[in-house]
């Protein structure tokens, strides 16, 4: 059942149905950090409709087991406090099914909530479960009737190849239709992934400059001081490569480089993102750098010989009118020097001959604009002026906007929150089509057949020696040689 997402926008302005909200794998991680506290914050924000939230696992808790566990998790996690009527509020919302207790009483548990919401229902299934686990869970909710009025909300990854991609694709649409399906990419929930397209089209002034004619490059990096935690497992499987790049990096790089849309409809910008996936290079292994952090091999759980990447920056390109011949740079990276989300789009340079040798014209690289993707965005346009006094000498100096000059930070959404409330509203802009998924699979595909050898790297550094080299003669934006201005 593939078919294009329909265009939900009316759902945006009419009230959301009320709803019943199965969570599975509700005392996973995932659930604890974000899920149980982003609902919590919809709940408090007014932004949820009408809901029962259904938690399902292998952990054996009954409904009060289960609303402790969502307390505790508040307590750790949520933003903004937890008064005791908001928490009384939510926590009656709030039931457990073990499943052990089988899938009928899953369905019992479901109906019974509907039948005391009355009326028309919808139901949303989030999918919190290891990858294998999902195709069984899908089957089941096939099984047991619950795929009608529902849609899912499945997380990530959404394969581990082209192969893998199209059968996990072949097992959703053998239940819903794509218009049911939100495959969660967290990284476009975040707020400043939307403001790149305000920031492009809301504007005159630099979408006539937004090609292969003014930008000389692009950098996607997204270096994180984290390691892998007690996600040892997962991330054996799978990697940088498939946990960051094929989900988020190139996600991003989707928005930062699509034609315009022809409305900001969910249909035409994912058309939009699919046609850069199209153009997209194929992801070749000279272009790679596969790195792996300096005791990695000492973690519990690692292979002795494990050849899992931590860390992996590649050169593609976008093979259309707008972007031919412009690199882009892509980085991410666990234990490395800093945290950082940024995009960096660098401008061609002016002939310099007119200024004196000595001026520092051009000596500190190229004009930037430089996205910063933290919830609370940042912008920033780096420039030559003039410094004071006689003669010519130039300095590098920058425009830079954060959204807490605002003062509109209490309004922000955590991307989860917002991806949760826009899959309520059948709202599919900010989530990944099987179409998009499984082109990026296929354009993969080099690189994944022939992976280049991991080379290690010190942890606490911007990985190893050989990133240099895939991006000369262009230079690493980070560190940042000047950092960002905060608010006196
Ligand atoms: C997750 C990855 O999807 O994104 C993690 O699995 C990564 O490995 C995380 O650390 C980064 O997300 P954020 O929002 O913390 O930058």
């Amino acid at each position: 059942m593939r078919s294009e997402p329909t265009d939900v926008n009316s759902s945006l302005i009419s009230p959301l149905r009320p709803h019943v909200m199965v969570l599975f794998g509700a005392t996973g991680d995932l659930a604890r950090r974000k899920l149980l506290p982003g609902l919590f914050h919809l709940a408090q924000a007014g932004l949820l409709p009408e809901c029962r939230i259904v938690g399902t696992s292998l952990d054996d808790l009954d409904d009060d087991g289960f609303r402790s566990y969502a307390r505790g998790a508040l307590d750790d996690f949520a933003h903004h406090g937890v008064p005791d009527d908001e928490w009384d509020a939510f926590s009656s919302s709030l039931f457990y099914v073990c499943q052990s207790d089988g899938d009928e009483a899953l369905a019992k548990v479901v109906a019974e909530l509907e039948h005391e919401l009355g009326g028309d229902v919808a139901r949303l299934h989030y999918l919190s479960v290891p990858p294998a686990a999902a195709p069984e869970v899908v089957q089941r909710l096939g099984k047991l009737g619950l795929a009608e009025r529902a849609r899912i909300i499945m997380e990530k990854p959404f394969g581990t190849d082209l192969a893998s991609a199209v059968k996990l694709n072949n097992t959703l649409h053998a239940t819903f239709d794509e218009s049911q399906i939100f495959r969660i990419d967290h990284f476009l929930g975040k707020e400043a992934a939307l403001n790149i397209l305000a920031f492009r089209f809301a504007n005159g002034l630099f979408e006539p400059i937004w090609n292969r004619q003014h930008i000389a490059h692009v950098q996607i990096d997204v270096p994180e001081t984290l390691s892998i935690g007690n996600r040892i497992a997962f991330y054996e499987k799978t990697g940088a490569y498939r946990d960051m790049m094929v989900n988020h990096l190139f996600q991003v790089l989707a928005f930062m480089a699509m034609e315009p849309p022809t409305a900001l409809e969910p249909r035409s910008i994912g058309e939009e993102k699919n046609k850069v996936f199209r153009s997209l290079s194929p992801i070749e292994p000279s272009q790679v750098v596969r790195g792996q952090y300096e005791g990695y091999l000492d973690e519990p759980g690692v292979g002795a010989h494990s050849e899992t990447e931590t860390f992996i920056a590649l050169r593609c390109e976008i093979d259309n009118w707008r972007w031919a011949g412009v690199p882009f740079y892509l980085r991410t990276g666990k234990r490395m020097a800093q945290g950082a989300r940024i995009i960096s789009i660098a401008f061609r340079e002016p002939p310099k001959s007119m200024f004196p040798i000595g001026s520092g014209v051009g000596a500190h690289g190229p004009d930037h604009l430089t996205f910063d993707l933290a919830d609370a965005s940042r912008l920033s346009l780096s420039f030559y002026g003039k410094r004071p006094g006689p003669g010519m000498r130039l300095d590098k100096q920058s425009l830079q906007f954060s959204l807490h000059e605002t003062g509109r930070t209490t309004d922000l959404l955590e991307a989860y929150e917002r991806l949760i409330y826009d899959a309520m509203c059948g709202d599919h802009t900010l989530f990944t089509s099987a179409e998009g998924i499984e082109k990026l699979w296929e354009r993969s595909k080099p690189l994944l057949e022939n992976p280049p050898p991991v080379r290690p790297y010190p942890p606490g550094s911007w990985g190893p020696n050989a990133i240099h080299q895939l991006i000369a003669p262009d230079a690493w934006r980070l560190p940042f040689e000047r950092g960002w201005r905060t608010a006196s």
